[in-house]
């Protein structure tokens, strides 16, 4: 097949183009409370977790990816730094009372979350009183809140901002909230360029750090952690105007074999390759 009369286009996304496309598509009277014009880190619950235009995008597609690696209803689930519920808000609905986990250091982020997804503020929202998440607020990837292992964790955009120094304080973390069929999604920014790879400690935001493979890998073996880099660029745009793309990695304890829920979307993880 030619490239012209492929269906799927192998490009990066086109942030600038997609910005255009939601200005247009959504009526002027709601650019603001959608925060459509901000960018990715200012201080609105829609544009403190990366590009406003994409939101909704990037949220559904973190939901799509867990359910592609079986996440069911039943599953205990932990979101690393959840912000305003991007991804929050699919899996609290999802998930049965009491499974879902939320650390995010911003409360008012998250509670204009809860608002603008659940119509209520925290403490008076029927959504939040009928799912019974749990939240904390920490800076140290203290994930001892939940009480035992989950089952299922996703990190989105931390990676891309932590130094080595943290990098391994949420493997390390990560690793300790796992049992041995646990799986745990981690995105990060990959360069290929060992001299761009970060080698500086501290948190970096909304800048964000690359690595590549091979010290990402590294680094999740320190924590005996399998990672296999996955084939799910989700497109990102700094302030700058630089692209960079997140990719979400899959790390586990045992060697990772994809469950009968999993086989289904078999498809989708063709391309999966383990990197430590
Ligand atoms: C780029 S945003 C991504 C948010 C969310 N994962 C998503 O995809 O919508 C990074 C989030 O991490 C939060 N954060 C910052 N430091 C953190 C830490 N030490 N532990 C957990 N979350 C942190 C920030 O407040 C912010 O909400």
């Amino acid at each position: 097949m030619s490239g012209n009369s492929s269906l799927i286009v192998f490009q990066r996304a086109e942030p600038q183009r997609l910005r255009q496309e939601a200005l247009k598509a959504v009526p002027a009277d709601e650019h603001d409370e959608l925060g459509l014009k901000l960018g990715a880190g200012a201080n609105h619950p829609r544009a403190w977790v990366g590009p406003p235009f994409v939101y909704d995008m990037i949220g559904g597609m973190q939901f799509q990816l867990l359910m592609d690696l079986g996440l069911r209803e039943h599953h205990r689930f932990l979101d690393v730094g959840c912000g305003s519920l991007r991804l929050g808000r699919f899996a609290l609905m999802y998930l049965l009372r009491g499974r879902y986990f939320g650390v995010e250091p911003n409360r008012e982020i998250l509670n204009a979350g809860v608002k603008m997804h659940f119509g209520a503020d925290m403490a008076d929202s029927q959504v939040i009183a009928a799912k019974a998440p749990t939240f904390t607020h920490n800076t140290d990837f203290d994930f001892s809140f939940t009480t035992g292992p989950v089952d299922y964790i996703f990190a989105q955009s931390i990676a891309s901002h932590t130094g080595i120094d943290l990098t391994h304080r949420l493997l390390s973390s990560i690793a300790g909230a796992m049992h041995e069929e646990s799986i745990a999604m981690v995105t990060y920014i990959r360069c290929d360029d060992p001299r761009k790879s970060n080698t500086e400690d501290g948190w970096f935001y909304p800048e964000c750090v690359t690595y590549t493979d091979s010290k990402f890998g590294e680094m999740a073996r320190d924590h005996e952690l399998n990672a296999y880099r996955t084939v799910w660029p989700m497109s990102n745009i700094r302030p700058d105007g630089l692209i960079t793309s997140q990719h979400p990695t899959i790390l586990t304890k045992s060697e990772w074999k994809p469950s009968l829920g999993q086989r289904m979307s078999a498809a989708l993880f063709e391309g999966v390759q383990k990197i430590n």
